[in-house]
């Protein structure tokens, strides 16, 4: 399968989010895909420093070949003042990879995506591990972009359950929800592979210190990177994991049968109130009903096999990070 990888990876950022990166090295390890590119954009960390974690990343792994482009380096609607405070606060954080500026069309994630996607219709799988600034734009500046697309597979949301950054909204459509609803009324094929099924996994950092004691530089990178994440996150946790948000959304588009997937009606909620970023799924088919929602626009997921799942990131992730 083709696929392009739309993220905002803070491995690199001391205190920032490393799952994206765990999701990426799950796909490059992953002989039934071919990434045809890596979009950047902002989310956990500015996308400045999320293009430089990538390239870092990328070169680790000896993938240099891989096309990587930064895209939007803010979310659409410059009134989201919280989310953006939010995003600028994180130009403080320290970086420990080398931060690099994009050259000509490598800035231009945008156009990438509408390109790659136009000339390829019907083949490409969008996996989008991040806000949804650069696909939303991808859709408002090409109308046949989201028609072009095979399927979009997006880690965001709750349909069931409550959010996480927020009490009602999950992080990914909440940093950026006018670009969510956008994508939700875009009419392209969607997977939501929500909080319901991401808060069924988790990785200890004693799995990430064994990989480390292997002394490869990608496992020792990757523990320098993470301590600081599960220190905040496993302590706020209880349980002193991280939950692999992202890489089981990059796990279902390679394989939906991880999941079980209904049939539901999301939309956004945009207004400015303390419910912004939420997203409400109609999956239930009498709430389609007495709220006269009889449309369908995506699938949600709301059962995970969990177990199949760890299988697969220790095998093709953590294998990785060991030099196995
Ligand atoms: O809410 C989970 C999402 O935000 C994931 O994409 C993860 O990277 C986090 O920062
Ligand atoms: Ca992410």
């Amino acid at each position: 399968m083709r696929i392009i990888i739309d993220t905002d990876p803070a491995m690199g950022t001391l205190g920032g989010d490393p799952e994206d990166s765990f999701a990426i090295m799950l796909a490059l390890n992953s002989p039934e895909v071919t990434v045809e590119g890596i979009t950047v954009v902002q989310g956990n960390v500015p996308a400045e420093k999320g293009y430089s974690n990538a390239h870092h990343l990328l070169s680790l792994l000896g993938r240099q070949d891989v096309p990587l482009r930064r895209g939007c380096l803010r979310p659409m609607n410059a009134q989201r003042t919280t989310q953006i405070t939010f995003l600028e606060q994180r130009y403080a954080t320290e970086q420990i990879t080398p931060m690099l500026e994009p050259k000509g069309a490598d800035a231009d994630a945008v156009s990438f995506l509408i390109d790659t996607v136009l000339s390829s219709p019907g083949e490409i799988t969008l996996v989008t591990i991040g806000p949804l600034t650069n696909v939303a734009t991808a859709i408002q500046q090409a109308p046949e972009f989201a028609s072009a697309l095979k399927n979009i597979v997006m880690m965001g949301g709750t349909a069931e359950c409550a959010g996480n950054i927020a009490p009602a909204a999950e992080f990914n459509y909440w940093q950026d929800p006018d670009a969510a609803d956008i994508v939700f009324r875009s009419g392209a094929d969607l997977t939501m592979v929500g909080l319901d099924v991401c808060h069924q996994t988790h990785l200890y950092p004693s799995q990430v210190e064994e990989c480390a004691r292997h002394g490869t530089p990608l496992g020792q990178f990757v523990q320098a990177s993470s301590a600081p994440w599960f220190q905040i996150m496993g302590g706020a946790s209880g349980s002193g994991s991280l939950h692999l948000y992202d890489s089981l959304a990059m796990a279902v588009a390679m394989d939906t049968s991880l999941v079980t997937l209904e049939d539901s009606y999301v939309e956004m909620e945009v207004g400015a109130g303390p419910a912004q970023g939420m997203s409400v799924s109609y999956h239930k088919p009498f709430q389609r009903m007495i709220f006269n929602r009889p449309d369908i626009n995506a699938k949600v997921a709301l059962e995970v096999e969990v177990d199949r799942f760890t299988q697969l990131f220790r095998d093709r992730v953590l294998g990785l990070m060991s030099g196995e």
